[in-house]
């Protein structure tokens, strides 16, 4: 049962479109495992995305490159089991759908079939389109995913905002174009300038969810462990953080350290 919202129907492609229609906002955020899964889906996000972002907040790698298929399947699956009504986004990992489209549409089909999610997002435009289009053939919903791309992150060379010269933004806007005739459900606009999202926004029928993108899309995204303040040291202009876990379980898990070592816990009550 969510706690925000009383519309426990499951969320689908076609009602995202249609909250974009009715101009009702739609919220997302990451979830990688069984238990983080469960409590976002709990409190009404419209949809969970098990992001390759995994990389960074599960792995403790520097970048997203280095998470593998076989690890995103891993965390999909638990996610996929903790959900009832959100709509469930896998992120194809770096590696897995730039070889090729055979290789792309075989690995998003072991994704799917493993997982049981219910759409994938992969990076790029029109370097991607063949991989996109042989996926959705396959009858595998896509959002896509333009601006700020991290599996370029060794191209660009840092995180900075993107698309802010005119051949870049102008780019965009045609890859966003490109990837909804192909046929992706909606799209994920990325750290560029709040006026070229809106822009987008406007002109695509699809859902524009943004990360960075201001106020002018059709839905925001968020890594989890970023908003609840589990992750420290990284402040981009865009994170607002609802919440400081990081200090609530320093204090939870110091205290039980002194009880444990007073010889307070376990009690009499705490025992058999
Ligand atoms: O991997 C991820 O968490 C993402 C979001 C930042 C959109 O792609």
């Amino acid at each position: 049962m969510s706690v925000h919202t009383e519309d426990t129907r499951r969320v689908t492609t076609h009602r995202l479109l249609e909250m974009k229609q009715r101009g009702e906002k739609i919220s997302m955020l990451t979830a990688y495992d069984y238990t983080m899964g469960r409590i976002v889906d709990e409190a009404g996000v419209d949809v969970i995305l098990v992001g390759d972002s995994a990389s960074n907040v599960m792995c403790g790698n520097l970048t997203t490159l280095p998470v593998t298929l076989d690890q995103m399947i891993f965390m999909a699956k638990s996610v996929v089991r903790g959900v009832q009504r959100a709509l469930v986004v896998v992120d194809m990992p770096f590696g897995s759908y730039q070889t090729g489209d055979i290789e792309a549409v075989q690995n998003a089909i072991k994704m799917m079939k493993i997982t049981h999610a219910d759409a994938l997002k992969l990076e790029g435009g029109v370097e991607v389109i063949d991989a996109v289009r042989r996926i959705l053939a396959a009858g595998i919903p896509i959002m896509g995913h333009l601006g700020l791309m991290p599996q370029s992150i060794n191209k660009y060379g840092s995180y900075t905002v993107r698309a802010k010269e005119e051949a870049e933004a102008e780019k965009l806007i045609s890859d966003a174009r490109l990837l909804e005739e192909a046929g992706c459900f909606a799209l994920v606009l990325e750290k560029i300038p709040a006026t070229l999202a809106a822009r987008v926004a406007s002109e695509l029928t699809i859902p524009v969810i943004g990360i960075g993108a201001g106020g002018g899309t059709d839905g925001q995204v968020l890594v989890l462990h970023d908003m609840v303040g589990l992750t420290h040291g990284f402040s981009p202009r865009f994170l607002r953080r609802y919440a400081d876990l990081q200090a609530v379980m320093h204090d939870a898990i110091g205290r039980y350290v002194d009880d444990v070592k007073s010889g307070d816990f376990p009690n009499e009550q705490e025992q058999y």
